[in-house]
């Protein structure tokens, strides 16, 4: 087997399964797993915490930027084989879930110096190669070179469902018609804002994992890895 080691970019909507899919990947390949995602959702929750977020959401982005260079954003594994998201040595992964800071996010990621400081600390964690990266810019912005780039897609209301049944399950209060509501207005701002949008590279491979399992997601996700391994040796 070649030691060869390449980067796997996955991006894809709101709630589509990707992180899931990308997470079990890397576990199986002993590939190393960063969820861009989490890192946006620190940004935003350090902003909610800091008074930087107002209760009407709108952002002061003056401190905001003063305050990026202070933040540090990193991933503790666990016992379990999962990893936490840390922000400044402190664990933050149940915090950056809730929908406070979900409602929030897609402004804050939307701005330019966000988007310029979390992909400089992408860039440093990828350059090893060996990585599954997920989230929206990765293939098209963050690794416009990776030798695997997946889009995913499912619809709005198959997100939604999957996201309010995950909350549901961590007893979050939450109703299924607020959750749709936010992943729709998710991917609307990810969708058309300036700042790299959500958008499928043009070598992407397409998954619409719709109507399949997590087995078979997994399984059609190995299969693209091995097919681009070949291809990158
Ligand atoms: O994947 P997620 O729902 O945890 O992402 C949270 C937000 O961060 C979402 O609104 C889009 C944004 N995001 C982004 O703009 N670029 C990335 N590479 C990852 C996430």
């Amino acid at each position: 087997m070649s030691d060869k080691k390449i980067i796997i970019a996955i991006d894809g909507y709101s709630s589509s399964g990707k992180s899931t899919m990308a997470r079990r990947l890397a576990a199986e390949i002993g590939y190393r797993y960063i969820d861009s995602g989490a890192m946006y959702r620190a940004v935003t929750l350090y902003a909610l915490e800091n008074g930087i977020i107002a209760s009407d959401g709108s952002i002061n982005r003056p401190a905001l930027q003063k305050a990026l260079p202070k933040l540090h954003i990193d991933f503790m594994p666990m016992t379990d084989g999962s990893q936490h998201t840390m922000l400044n040595g402190r664990d933050v992964e149940t915090e950056i879930r809730q929908l406070r800071v979900s409602d929030n996010v897609s402004p804050v990621a939307a701005i330019k110096e966000v988007r310029t400081a979390l992909t400089d600390l992408q860039r440093r964690l990828g350059r090893d190669k060996g990585i599954v990266m997920d989230g929206r810019d990765i293939g098209t912005t963050v690794f416009p070179d990776a030798e695997l780039k997946v889009f995913v897609n499912a619809s709005a209301e198959m997100r939604a469902r999957r996201r309010f049944l995950e909350m549901n399950d961590k007893g979050d209060d939450v109703n299924y018609e607020e959750v749709l509501a936010n992943v729709v207005r998710r991917d609307h701002i990810d969708e058309t804002r300036e700042e790299s949008p959500l958008r499928r590279a043009a070598d992407a491979v397409d998954l619409d994992n719709s109507s399949m399992s997590i087995d078979e997601q997994n399984r059609w996700l190995e299969d693209q890895f091995h097919k681009a391994l070949t291809r990158a040796k």
